[in-house]
């Protein structure tokens, strides 16, 4: 069965734009190049509305969406699917200044003015109100279009709001957590420390940047409301629109971002039909190589991909050129967009997709990239780059719908993020618990093997290789879970940092990592050292040395093989990389960190254990594949500096039609996609 994003075949990659035409409005010559300009370039699809509010509700109770469904049935004429986003992403200034509740309060308990946008506050009842009605009232008139495509809840979920509606809600939540109990509260969040136990529910505040900050527990179950906040928050959204729509049909997606911390993506999606994100990698920067971007831009792919892994994403947002709100805002440089697009859609994307179609003349993003720049005409280098695209994506067009089949997985946990960075010690700068999770995925690319980013709740019988970088946060389920997962045959690699605490942040008792883990993985560990960038340590592993980084652990064996030993310092000679075979499989623990290119070296031994297949790529060429029906969809790119030659390929080549059998040089920037059976 192939599942699709839309939950139907659209039988084509979406090529499509944030359209804005409420600018334009008075412009017919403007809006009507639009649609002649969008053909020529290959859009098949035009996000509308986003932050249309304005615009559809200029004052309360008078609504215009004439202008709307105009432009739906203009696209739709011309071969321009829509999707349609609710306009709750900004708010009109008549609901600030006559409901000043829906306006957000900072942490410093300061209530915003009216102004900027995503700034609400999601537990107002009266913003909650406004929403559902303008949402129905659109829904009920464009919801049955036949161009409309998908909806698109909001805009970028973000940050929190500290007031005292929230600040109630929060409560509640605690008081369901904890069991009406709050002597259960105290010992869970240990407020026994500097005198900060609670008396009752009703003294409990938000983590102010002014007020208690200094329980974990607090701060992480904050967190945990504030997800569970926005997630109730989008299901008025959906049932609203689900309700008064004509056709009931049209999946929903919210766009998310980029390895956002905020909130837990998890408990955000749970309603939502198919994952759709913005992607804006900081190409040619002055800190990495291209590939680096590159990699992590397939990185963040996956994480969010798999968030509804049994399906493929849209690509909801990403820039034709260049953005205006990073500190320096660099063009693509030529080549870039096609390469980037392209492996997006290797990555698992169903569609490539614009911010925004046409430069706005004023406004916050005046000077952010557009398809149509100020210039105002197809003649310019990001169009055609454009255009280009739209004619690659259209021989592509049969991949839609394809999925991803991995074998490896290295796990990824929003409330493990905040743990480790909420929990004092170690060192301020080098904890980077989602850059340690990346440099982990990374390591395996090099043996063309794509990983899954996963959460502890997911299957973890899917998997021959499982790597769960520093999962301090640790529940005695998930401990039973990686257990059973070796038991049964599983490669397991868990690294320094490995359950310390349970899932209020509480510290295991009687030694790291906490409870079973000690039987899983044969060691305990005593002492952790952490390591300025100058310090030097390594490991040395049969023939190799690999060098170490940031954290060193001390850790004492129980029963388990000792794979490497530490080159340096005071615990020269101790172990650092161990191995316990468990049940059918093997526990592996990494107890230092260990710099990138020498991860691989681990990441080889495991991949050879697990027998997971592996390719030989030559360096420089990242490898993606796509699973169809009876066929595979392999990606080559070459993100490095050479022309690379790769050998024993065998299928026909996409873009060209040609059959290829055996070998095929692909130059710096450019890349293949083969079809074999
Ligand atoms: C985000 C937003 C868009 C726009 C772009 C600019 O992704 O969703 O509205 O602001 O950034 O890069
Ligand atoms: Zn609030």
């Amino acid at each position: 069965m192939r599942s699709y994003a839309l939950g139907h075949s659209i039988n084509k990659l979406v090529h499509g734009c944030d359209y804005n035409p409420d600018q334009w409005l008075d412009r017919p010559d403007i809006l009507s190049k639009d649609i002649e300009y969008m053909k020529e370039a290959g859009i098949n699809e035009a996000t509308l509305g986003v932050f249309s509010w304005a615009a559809y509700e200029p004052v309360e109770g008078e609504y215009h969406f004439e202008w709307l469904i105009e432009i739906m049935d203009r696209l739709y004429e011309n071969g321009i699917s829509t999707i349609l986003a609710t306009p709750s992403g900004a708010r009109p200034v008549w609901m600030d200044h006559k409901y000043p509740e829906v306006m957000r309060v900072d942490g410093m308990g300061h209530r915003n003015r009216h102004g900027f946008r995503h700034n609400h506050c999601l537990s107002s009842e009266v913003f909650r109100d406004k929403v559902r009605t303008i949402d129905t009232k659109l829904a009920k008139i464009a919801g049955g279009h036949p161009g409309l495509i998908a909806w698109h809840i909001s805009n970028e979920f973000g940050g929190e709001c500290f007031c005292d509606l929230c600040k109630e809600k929060f409560r509640e939540y605690l008081r369901k957590r904890y069991h009406n109990d709050i002597n259960e509260l105290n010992h869970e969040w240990w407020s026994y420390f500097w005198s900060a136990q609670y008396n009752d529910f009703s003294d409990i505040e938000p983590p102010y940047i002014n007020g208690q900050n200094a329980l974990m527990g607090l701060k992480i179950d904050w967190r945990r409301f504030t997800s569970a906040n926005y997630a109730d928050y989008i299901s008025v959204e959906i049932d609203a629109i689900r309700e008064a729509s004509p056709n009931k049909d049209v999946p929903v997606t919210t766009n998310l971002m980029q390895r956002f911390y905020d909130i837990d993506y998890r408990e955000l999606v749970k309603k939502i039909d198919f994952i759709s994100w913005d992607s804006y990698p900081a190409f040619h920067n002055d800190h990495e190589r291209y590939e680096d971007t590159m990699m992590e831009s397939a990185f963040d792919h996956t994480l969010l991909r798999c968030l509804k892994k049994d399906r493929p994403f849209f690509l909801m947002e990403s820039a034709p050129g260049h953005v205006n709100w990073m500190n320096y805002n660099k063009l693509k440089r030529p080549g870039v967009h096609e390469q980037f697009s392209c492996q997006t859609v290797a990555s698992g994307s169903d569609s490539i997709q614009y911010f925004q179609w046409r430069c706005s003349r004023g406004g916050a993003e005046q000077f952010h990239g557009a398809v149509v720049d100020h210039s105002g005409t197809d003649d310019t280098r990001v169009f055609r780059d454009v255009a280009h695209l739209g004619e690659i994506l259209s021989k592509l067009s049969e991949i839609e719908g394809s999925v991803k089949r991995n074998e490896a997985a290295v796990i990824f946990e929003w409330d493990n993020w905040w743990s480790i960075d909420v929990s004092g010690g170690f060192s301020r700068e080098t904890k980077k618990y989602d850059i340690t999770c990346l440099n982990h995925w990374k390591s395996l690319m090099p043996f063309g093997v794509e990983a899954d980013v996963i959460s502890v709740n997911d299957n973890f019988e899917d998997y021959k290789l499982i790597i769960a970088p520093m999962l301090f946060l640790i529940r005695p389920e998930t401990i039973e879970k990686l257990k059973g997962f070796v038991e049964n045959g599983g490669i397991l690699l868990a690294t320094y940092m490995t359950g310390y605490v349970n899932e209020n942040s509480l510290c295991y008792e009687g030694g790291f990592p906490g409870d079973g883990l000690k039987d899983l993985f044969g060691i305990i560990n005593e002492e952790i050292d952490t390591l300025y960038p100058s310090d030097k340590n390594g490991i040395r592993m049969e023939n190799e040395t690999l060098k170490v980084k940031d954290y060193a652990e001390l850790i004492k064996l129980i029963d388990a093989d000792v794979i490497g030993t530490y080159t340096d310092d005071f615990y020269k000679d101790m172990p650092v990389i161990t191995c316990k075979k468990y049940g059918k499989g093997k526990a592996y623990y990494q107890a230092a960190r260990i710099e990138n290119e020498d991860m691989v070296k681990l990441s080889g031994k495991l991949l050879a254990e697990s027998g997971i297949k592996i390719r030989e790529l030559p360096s420089g060429i990242e490898y993606h594949a796509r699973y169809g029906d009876d066929c595979i969809y392999e990606f080559y790119f070459n993100i490095g500096e050479e022309a690379v030659e790769v050998s024993r390929l065998n299928g026909i080549d996409m873009l060209t039609g040609k059959a290829v059998d055996d070998s095929v040089t692909i130059l710096p920037g450019k890349f293949i996609v083969l079809k074999s059976k």
